[in-house]
């Protein structure tokens, strides 16, 4: 009886130790295969690259995709990053060469950075030609890297009537049904508009340009006139618009006109182009006169966001496509 009772609690004795044993086994694969899984994980690559624990979950919480963390863990660790993310308009694809820009620019602020590489101004003008999508109709982007081929013409010009600009003036026709309804409203508020220059095809451009050239020199001319290829003039989306008593390009800004198409011509769908200050961005001077249909909507986040057209399309357009 005793032999028999010795023999369970022996039993017993085995039995609790195998499920002890298990159980640690158990508890040690788990933590084994948790420790496994984490280091594949990104927090931890991205803490393995160099990143604080803390900057590596703000990274994280900003990168979503594989390919954007992967992009990070293939560059030097780089603080900055952190500061550049949370710049409004950061555009992933671009993180190397804000890094590159930053680099020469040392003093820049961060959103300036963002502003001038968002505009492909690390590269020099006219030295990185890219194609203009015309594809985008009234969105068609064209400056000093996206040109237009020598032969483009826009669809639907109409000859804007006699009423509202200087003969000879042509753009597009919802442009032109646009610019009328704004002719219209800055009539009531005791505005008369009138468009002497709009659709110029390139040849009409080239002649602009190299006169501009002749008489004050390429330097000159480059600011004040785009290349034949590069003006927006040749995308029948542009109008160069004076009120009839100021029409002089020195002291249009000055007037009650360009104050009211300051204040509405987004209504219509109409943006400043080349607005003052943001000689830098736009890549030509100031110019009072020279507005660009894109449509009411598009207008209306320029006007908002007081952002040019040049921005506006690299990070609305490009970077969403
Ligand atoms: N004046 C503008 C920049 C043009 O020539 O297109
Ligand atoms: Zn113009």
């Amino acid at each position: 009886m005793a032999k028999k009772k010795k023999l369970k609690k022996k039993v017993i004795y085995i039995f609790v130790t195998i499920l002890t044993l298990l159980c640690l086994g158990s508890l040690f694969g788990i933590k084994t295969y948790q420790e496994y899984k984490y280091k594949q994980s990104y927090e931890y690559k991205l803490i393995e690259h160099g990143y604080s624990l803390e900057n590596a979950k703000r990274l994280l919480k900003y990168y979503k995709k594989d390919e954007e963390i992967e992009k990070l863990l293939s560059i030097p660790r780089n603080d900055s990053i952190l500061s550049l993310i949370e710049q409004k308009y950061y555009i992933h694809n671009n993180l190397e060469r804000y890094l590159a820009y930053m680099d020469k620019n040392k003093t820049m602020d961060l959103k300036d950075v963002i502003t001038m590489v968002n505009v492909n101004r690390d590269y020099e003008y006219y030295e990185h030609e890219i194609p203009a999508d015309v594809n985008k109709e009234n969105l068609l982007i064209v400056n000093k890297y996206y040109k237009l081929s020598d032969d483009f013409e826009p669809k639907n010009l109409v000859t804007i009537s006699n009423k509202y600009a200087y003969d000879n003036n042509q753009i597009t026709e919802e442009a032109n049904d646009a610019y009328i309804s704004m002719w219209n409203a800055a009539n009531e508020d005791g505005y008369k508009l009138i468009v002497n220059s709009s659709y110029r095809n390139y040849q009409d451009q080239e002649d602009v340009y190299d006169s501009i050239k002749q008489s004050k020199g390429s330097s000159q001319a480059d600011k004040v006139a785009a290349r034949p290829g590069h003006s927006e003039h040749q995308s029948g989306l542009a109008i160069d618009v004076f009120e009839i008593n100021n029409q002089l390009t020195g002291t249009f800004k000055d007037s009650p006109a360009y104050q009211w198409l300051q204040d509405n011509a987004y209504l219509y769908g109409y943006i400043e182009r080349y607005p003052e200050n943001k000689e830098d961005i736009t890549g030509y001077s100031f110019e009072s006169w020279h507005w660009r249909y894109v449509g009411k909507e598009v207008a209306k986040i320029i006007h908002d966001e007081d952002i040019t057209y040049d921005e506006y399309y690299a990070y609305y357009i490009e970077n969403q496509a």
